[in-house]
């Protein structure tokens, strides 16, 4: 067991009509103009933001709005974003989405305390050194941005898709009402779903464990395993959106990997994915997941035996940690194929060229420059190797 520093004041508003609560949550933060962030359409087709702007009115707060955050945001959108809320003075960022509103208005609000290009703290070149205060309404159960204290954004020239984490940028508040997800399309609830549990795997597949997290990881994926398939079954089962909703944020808030070391090793060669090929998150991580575990098995056969016995139900009879692992795996991709997901870059619906994987491979360890991963750590040739197996 590792050493921790737990870290999580996001304040969470929870359960039916929480948006409600939002002229009050900014109040409290003593704002008093407020750049609302959304997506393509979703937030207006559903009417919540029009619902948004009249509690930001009878709260007495102004606000100015920025629509059309793209899945895998781009640069150009966090650009447009520092400009306005330059222009019209704002104090307080609302984001009314998912993690790629959330990681935009991340974006915006660090920009808004740097001097250059915000883009410097995406590249490593500069670290974030403030944020202006941001909170979310959240609208689907994916990728914890909403407590989370990381943003990825994807340049729109080179489609180099990175991040940085910094806990300046943490939402302030985050807002979460599950009914606000029945809208969902099932891709997005699937791909949210797989994003959670890869959340959790992440940091359960160390080198080191404690006995509580492993008890805490086992219980969020599979809560996660059984909510996402009756979330399917009715989009508008609010315990199976609400067990969805908080498991997102469990998962990616730190609880999960507390005392042990963090791999995010899949979701390093992931992001180079959906920035060269714009695919869901959640899916690229189902399409790649597998590959990468058997590619990394033999490093600890034990741990993925637990994972067998203790994710997937299975029982070890007379079978060694390794055989006992790989059914862990086939059975967590048996899951994803239930859930409609991906468990090749062919069924994700891409097929990379040769040349193509080995850009992907350079990109990810920025020209064989370092590793990825820490369960192991993985150099371009490995990553070559996992994104050749997952073809
Ligand atoms: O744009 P609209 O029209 O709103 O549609 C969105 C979008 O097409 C739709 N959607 C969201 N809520 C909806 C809805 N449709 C109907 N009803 C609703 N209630 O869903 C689509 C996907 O939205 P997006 O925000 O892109 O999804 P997600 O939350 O999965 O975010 C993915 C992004 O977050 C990054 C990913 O890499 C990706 O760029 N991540 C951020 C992390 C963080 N900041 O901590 C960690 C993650 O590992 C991840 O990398
Ligand atoms: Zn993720």
């Amino acid at each position: 067991m590792e050493n921790f520093l737990y870290f999580t004041p996001t304040k969470v508003y929870f359960g039916k009509n929480a948006e409600q609560s939002l002229g009050q949550a900014i109040k409290d933060e003593k704002a008093s103009k407020v750049l609302v962030v959304y997506g393509g359409q979703s937030a207006k087709k559903s009417g919540l933001l029009d619902r948004v702007y009249a509690y930001l009115g009878q709260a007495g707060l102004e606000y100015v709005s920025l629509g059309g955050v793209m899945p895998n945001p781009r640069l150009s959108k966090v650009y447009e974003g520092i400009e306005l809320s330059r222009a019209e003075k704002v104090d307080f960022i609302l984001a009314v989405g998912g993690g790629s509103v959330i990681d935009t208005c991340k974006a915006i609000g660090s920009g808004l305390c740097y001097d250059g290009d915000v883009w410097d703290l995406y590249t490593g070149k500069a670290i974030c050194g403030g944020c202006t205060p941001l909170g979310c309404i959240l609208t689907i159960a994916a990728t914890g941005s909403e407590m989370s204290n990381g943003s990825v954004i994807t340049k729109d020239e080179n489609l180099l898709k990175r991040s940085f984490d910094s806990d300046y940028c943490r939402c302030k508040f985050a807002i979460m009402s599950p009914e606000l997800t029945y809208s969902l399309p099932p891709y997005q609830t699937s791909s949210g779903s797989v994003d959670i549990i890869m959340h959790t795997l992440e940091r359960y597949f160390s080198v080191s464990d404690f006995a509580l997290t492993d008890a805490l990881s086992a219980s969020i994926v599979k809560n996660v395993i059984t909510y996402s398939k009756k979330a399917l079954e009715k989009a508008d089962d609010y315990e199976a959106r609400a067990n969805l909703m908080w498991a997102g944020s469990l998962s990616h808030n730190g609880l999960t990997g507390c005392g042990t070391i963090g791999d995010f090793a899949s979701h390093m060669i992931e992001h180079e994915l959906g920035g060269m090929f714009d695919v869901a998150h959640g899916a690229g991580l189902a399409a790649i997941w597998g590959s990468w575990a058997r590619y990394v098995i033999d490093v600890k056969p034990e741990r993925f035996a637990q994972f067998a016995a203790e994710m997937m139900d299975i029982p070890a009879g007379d079978l060694s940690p390794k055989e006992h692992g790989l059914l862990g795996i086939e059975a967590l991709e048996n899951y994803f194929r239930d859930v409609n997901m991906p468990t090749t870059l062919h069924e994700l619906g891409i097929d990379p060229t040769d040349a193509q994987i080995d850009e992907l491979a350079d990109k990810c360890c920025d020209g064989d420059t370092h590793p990825v991963g820490n369960f192991k750590k993985l150099w371009k040739e490995d990553v070559k190797n996992i994104l050749l197996a997952a073809r």
